[in-house]
């Protein structure tokens, strides 16, 4: 049995194979940089005597996600725990942004999500265990103009993963989704947000934001909102008008970069 981590080349992912390794899981990492992959792979075989494979994949191609799970079967491994990491965000004005990135984060961020989640649960629900942990954010909270696309792939991640953890707690099956805030990951460089002193002082470590999905996972905690601020800030929208909520969120996207 094996941990199946997507986008595990840098920032979560990688912190998540670290942190899976030392407690001695089998692992299977994917992301486009098979190099960092690679490289991971041999530091963590060498230092936790655990299986990792590496299977390259760019997941905002549709037919990724069966190719990784045929890859998967073809190598005689079996995929116990999916963690739906792989993601990005392209921040800027929506109309003037090219298509092709704003309909990567669906496919990267929810559609090979979808796809992993529905080919590799049959084999959970046969064995009456497994677990999946999807990466949302606090941007699922609200909706955020100049990151259109970005906020509204996180709302879609947070609302399906909390009705698949219905669907399928009595199969014996764990689905959290975890939300981080800002994080200091390769992120906000990928999504043109700015490497302001602000977003470096206030975002997270992400240890701790590991720590927290792990331990959420574990416990089947549908959904896990990382950082107490983080958390204040999410309860608070729900007494917040929606139009408020957008604004803010607006402003503040669009006084990054
Ligand atoms: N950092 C934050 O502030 C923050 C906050 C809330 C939520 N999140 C979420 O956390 C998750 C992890 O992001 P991160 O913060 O760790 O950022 P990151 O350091 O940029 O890592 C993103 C990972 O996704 C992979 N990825 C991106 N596009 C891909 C594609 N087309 N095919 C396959 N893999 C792809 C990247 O690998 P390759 O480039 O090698 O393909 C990389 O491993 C994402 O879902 C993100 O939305 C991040």
């Amino acid at each position: 049995m094996a941990t199946l981590i997507t986008g595990a080349s840098s920032g979560l992912g990688e912190g998540f194979a670290r942190a899976l390794a030392a407690e001695g899981h089998d692992l299977i990492l994917t992301a486009r940089r098979s190099d960092r992959l690679e490289s991971l792979a041999t530091e963590l075989r060498a230092a936790h005597g655990v299986a990792v494979h590496v299977l390259p994949a760019d997941l905002a191609d549709p037919a990724a996600p069966a190719r990784l799970v045929s890859n998967i079967a073809a190598a005689g491994l079996s995929v116990d725990t999916l963690i739906n990491n792989a993601g990005f965000g392209a921040r800027g004005s929506f109309a003037e942004m090219a298509i092709e990135g704003q309909l990567g984060q669906i496919d990267v961020n929810c559609r090979a999500l979808v796809a992993l989640s529905h080919a590799l649960l049959p084999g959970m629900i046969a064995r009456g265990t497994g677990a999946i942990l999807n990466i949302a954010s606090t941007a699922a909270f609200q909706p955020g103009p100049w990151m259109a696309v970005y906020y509204a792939s996180k709302a879609f991640v947070l609302s399906f993963s909390e009705a698949l953890h219905e669907e399928v707690a009595a199969n014996g099956i764990r689905v959290t989704a975890l939300c981080p805030g800002p994080t200091r990951t390769e992120f906000a460089q990928v999504a043109d947000m700015g490497d302001s002193e602000l977003f470096k002082r206030l975002a997270s470590d992400p240890a701790a934001v590991i720590r927290d999905g792990l331990s959420a996972l574990k416990a089947n905690q549908a959904v896990k909102i990382s950082g107490w601020m983080n958390t204040i800030m999410a309860d608070s929208l729900r007494f917040t008008p929606r139009v408020l909520a957008r604004r803010i969120a607006g402003a503040l996207q669009k006084a990054r970069g």
